[in-house]
């Protein structure tokens, strides 16, 4: 608390409100009292100015390219940290020791495995649905399986459906891909590491051995790094939405799955790459920046820009490395590459860009990585579900133990019809 205060002078008298202070970060006024002392509500379409909660978890600094998870940098966890040790930090506020992360590592091993009774539920999907379809029906229709952590009310309850979802996602995204291409379901293993056994259960196949490669298992061990948490984006907002009525965590994760599928939020690595694609070559670059500037062409140039980050996104940044690295291990050479090379460096040197403050976001390189470690691209959202389930849990548990949470009830400025008297159907 602090005494600083900001005051709204209306027609109806002048209001004080608390100025509350953040540990970094902006202030935020507290408004909580305005509608009952003003009888006005304020407009905010997008949430663009308005902290819907109090967090500890997460914090970005968008002018200046920060994302700091529980205060340490995003590029620090990327480059010496595990997904695993970031999944525990995310959860429990701080990195874990030498013991505690064993015994983390070895509880979601414990729950990898999914109800037998949940392959059935699989078949009943058509081959060609898209992941994210498929993810969405099996994560909610977890709490059909696992009546012993849905009482939110038990932290016990709570931890145990956290971990059954960081632990399960991989075994149901491995399954949702094994469906698609018409190949055999693999149990996960798990003396393998939570990044190396999603490796196997997605491209192994039951009648060989499958080697796991270090340097792809390091990579998408860093694209599950880097795409776990990023605060009260608009996924994150609506688990936390749905999970302010009380409902039980695997029915708001499916939620978050379902808000996570648009082109504007997680769809957009799977688009990026179908546009790297479809400008095919660096020479047609130009004209596809030209496209994004045209006010009278809908196009967007997809993995750029953000609204948070105006400034470089520190996770593109990791992935462009990342880029590099996986399609020299694999001896690729990938023409997409340099188009997005190109791409960048056109729109970073173009005055609608500059001007706008649109750079390269997470999604730009990430979709070339996958495409090279073999993941067709509709799989590339649910990949990013899969990591994303981390920060998902920890919000959800978050607010769930906030003295302060209640259900999320926005207002809305009415502009439809005022009261009108019905008129029967043969009298309109
Ligand atoms: N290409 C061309 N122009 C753009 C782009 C783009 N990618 N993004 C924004 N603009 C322009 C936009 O036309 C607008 O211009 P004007 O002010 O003249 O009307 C201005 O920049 C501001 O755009 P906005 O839509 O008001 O900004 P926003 O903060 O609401 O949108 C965004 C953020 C991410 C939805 C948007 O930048 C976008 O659609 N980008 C492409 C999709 C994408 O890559 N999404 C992934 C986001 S990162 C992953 C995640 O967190 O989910």
């Amino acid at each position: 608390m602090t005494d600083k205060t900001a005051e709204l002078k209306t027609e109806g008298g002048d209001y004080q409100y608390p100025v509350l202070p953040g540990s970094v970060g902006p202030d935020v006024i507290d408004i909580r009292k305005l509608y009952g002392q003003t009888g006005k509500f304020t407009y905010d379409p997008g949430f663009t100015s308005t902290a819907s909660c109090q967090s500890a978890i997460t914090y970005i600094d968008g002018d200046k390219g920060v994302l700091l998870h529980r205060g340490y940098p995003i590029d620090q966890l990327a480059e010496h940290s595990t997904f695993m040790e970031v999944a525990y930090l995310l959860l429990h506020g701080d990195l874990p020791k030498k013991d505690e992360l064993e015994d983390f590592s070895k509880t979601i091993t414990y729950h990898t495995m999914v109800h037998e009774q949940i392959v059935h539920f699989f078949r009943g999907f058509r081959r060609d649905a898209h992941p994210m379809s498929v993810m969405c029906g099996v994560v909610g229709a977890l709490s059909a399986f696992y009546h012993d952590s849905t009482d939110i009310t038990d932290p016990t309850q709570r931890l145990v459906a956290s971990h059954r979802m960081i632990a399960k996602m991989p075994t149901i995204a491995a399954m949702a891909y094994k469906y698609s291409i018409g190949q055999p379901f693999l149990y996960p293993q798990n003396d393998l590491s939570y990044t190396g056994n999603f490796l196997r259960m997605t491209f192994g196949v039951p009648a060989e051995t499958y080697e796991v490669n270090p340097v792809i298992e390091r990579a998408m061990d860093r694209i599950f790094i880097l795409h776990a948490d990023h605060e009260q984006n608009a996924s994150t907002s609506t688990v936390r939405l749905a999970g302010s009525s009380g409902a039980n965590p695997f029915a708001c994760i499916a939620a978050g799955i379902a808000c996570l599928w648009g082109p504007a939020h997680g769809g957009a690595n799977e688009a990026a790459l179908n546009m790297l694609r479809e400008i095919g070559d660096a020479k047609n670059v130009k004209s596809y920046v030209d496209r994004a500037k045209d006010k009278n062409d809908p196009f967007r140039l997809m993995g750029f820009g953000h609204r948070v980050y105006k400034n470089y996104d520190p996770r593109a940044k990791v992935m462009q490395q990342t880029a590099e690295e996986v399609l020299k291990e694999l001896n690729i050479s990938d023409p997409v590459l340099d188009v997005a090379r190109e791409l960048e460096q056109i729109a970073l040197s173009d005055e609608y860009f500059i001007e706008k403050k649109l750079y390269p976001n997470v999604d730009f390189y990430s979709g070339i990585i996958l495409n090279a470690i073999g993941f067709p691209t509709e799989m590339f959202t649910a990949l990013f579900a899969l990591a994303r389930t981390t920060g998902w849990v920890a919000q959800w548990n978050e607010m769930i133990s906030d003295p302060e949470q209640k259900i999320g009830r926005p207002r809305q400025l009415y502009v439809g019809a005022t009261q009108r008297d019905y008129v029967p159907v043969g009298e309109r």
